[in-house]
């Protein structure tokens, strides 16, 4: 686990500090949201104290300098992922990335959607609601490992439209091979939308390689702050797409019998947007660089595979994660006989922070997994092995108590 020295990068984030309940916090809730770092923290302190002014429209010298930093943050953004800064548009977050694209793309009558089981409400719901227009949605199943039907992808039907597939499930730590899903979605005529959210995070990522047409990702989850995102869209695919909201600063030109639109990525951003979001996006992937995100991988690789061969001989523990070829630091589970809310009650008495309840995939906890929730450890770069180690004494100490 030598990747990284995260004793000393710990000391970059005050939070892990704390106590909760009178023991140390041990935060592995991380799939939810991260932490983030003071760079970020007093990054945006120094924004609002030093740039801070309505970028684009201005030309005073202070808003000409907010101008500036947010095309930095643009560009910061493109480079972390090999893409184009217009090909960045900054949103809220996930869910408003794809929601954007399902208002954007003119969907109609008779055309054909495919998302999957593994997905997040965030990837399965804006198409859903496509069904009021007619849209047909094709749910792809998942083997009993929770790996993607391929052969779904191999005979996509005709009429499909658009492919959305989560990166890595937020419940199972699925790792889905995005690649050869874009490759035979294209040879079958059809964008693909990529949820990225969980995966971004953890690992590197080359949207070039991938080839995908829109990927939509979160800062919060990758030490940003909260309410900023990011929609990739692909350079040809732009023009496609309409107007999402519409309001100030994303048109050329207008009048009262006409409006002329700008092109993305000024289309997609109408009115004030979260500037001092997407500067501390900036810092935190400058952190995440510093770091190298093939360190991160590898780091939580090694803690996954750690946290797993401990949890394997618990006894009255059921898991969920983790049975699939390619899976990232998730680790989800029940006591059996307890609800998941009362197991992460019982951690968080002893100050370890875990997700429970549906994590918002009811349809995969619920009609795959059949379970009325599930109890969700997730991990990220600046998590150690004394916490895992931490983690499944307490586990374990609930599982022999109340579990049956
Ligand atoms: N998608 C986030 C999670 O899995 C909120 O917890």
């Amino acid at each position: 686990m030598n990747y990284i020295d995260v004793e000393k990068l710990r000391d970059d984030f005050p939070i892990l500090k704390k106590e909760i309940n009178g023991n140390p916090l041990i935060y592995f809730d991380n799939a939810a949201t991260s932490q983030r770092p003071k760079q970020v923290i007093d990054g945006i302190k120094y924004f609002y104290e030093n740039i801070n002014a309505n970028p684009i429209r201005s030309i005073h010298s202070l808003a000409e300098q907010a101008t500036l930093e947010y095309g930095k943050a643009r560009e910061k953004v493109a480079k972390f992922i090999n893409a184009d800064p217009d090909e960045i548009v900054f949103v809220r977050n996930t869910t408003e990335a794809i929601n954007l694209v399902s208002f954007s793309l003119p969907f109609k009558n008779g055309d054909r959607i495919s998302t999957t089981y593994l997905e997040h409400h965030s990837n399965l719901l804006p198409w859903m609601r496509l069904k009021e227009k007619g849209v047909e949605i094709d749910i792809v199943n998942t083997n009993e490992h929770f790996e993607l039907d391929m052969d779904y992808y191999k005979h996509i039907p005709k009429g499909t439209r658009l492919v959305a597939v989560t990166h890595a499930s937020n419940v199972t730590g699925t790792v889905t091979d995005i690649k050869e899903i874009t490759q035979l979605a294209h040879e079958q005529g059809a964008l693909v939308l990529v949820d990225a959210a969980q995966s971004i995070p953890h690992l590197p990522f080359n949207v070039k390689d991938i080839g995908a047409d829109f990927i939509a990702f979160s800062g919060h989850k990758m030490l940003g702050p909260f309410g900023v995102g990011v929609l990739y869209i692909k350079k040809e695919v732009s023009k496609n797409l309409g107007p999402f909201l519409t309001g100030g600063e994303m048109i050329k030109d207008v009048n009262m019998t006409k409006i002329v639109y700008e092109n993305s990525p000024t289309l997609f951003e109408a009115g004030t947007q979260n500037i001092e979001g997407a500067y501390g996006l900036g810092l935190a992937i400058d952190y995440l660089n510093s770091v190298g995100m093939k360190n991160i991988e590898n780091y939580e690789k090694a803690l996954t595979s750690y946290l797993y061969e401990n949890a394997k001989n618990l006894e009255n523990v059921e898991v969920y994660s983790g049975k699939s070829k390619n899976f990232l630091g998730i680790f989800s589970f029940n006591v059996k006989g307890l609800h998941s809310h009362d197991t992460a009650y019982l951690l968080d008495k002893k100050g370890i922070a875990v997700r429970s309840g549906f994590h918002c995939a009811q349809p995969l906890i619920e009609e795959r997994l059949k379970l009325p929730g599930a109890t969700r450890a997730s991990l990220y770069f600046y998590n150690t092995k004394e916490e895992v180690d931490k983690f499944i004494e307490e586990l374990s100490k609930v599982a022999i108590k109340y579990g049956r």
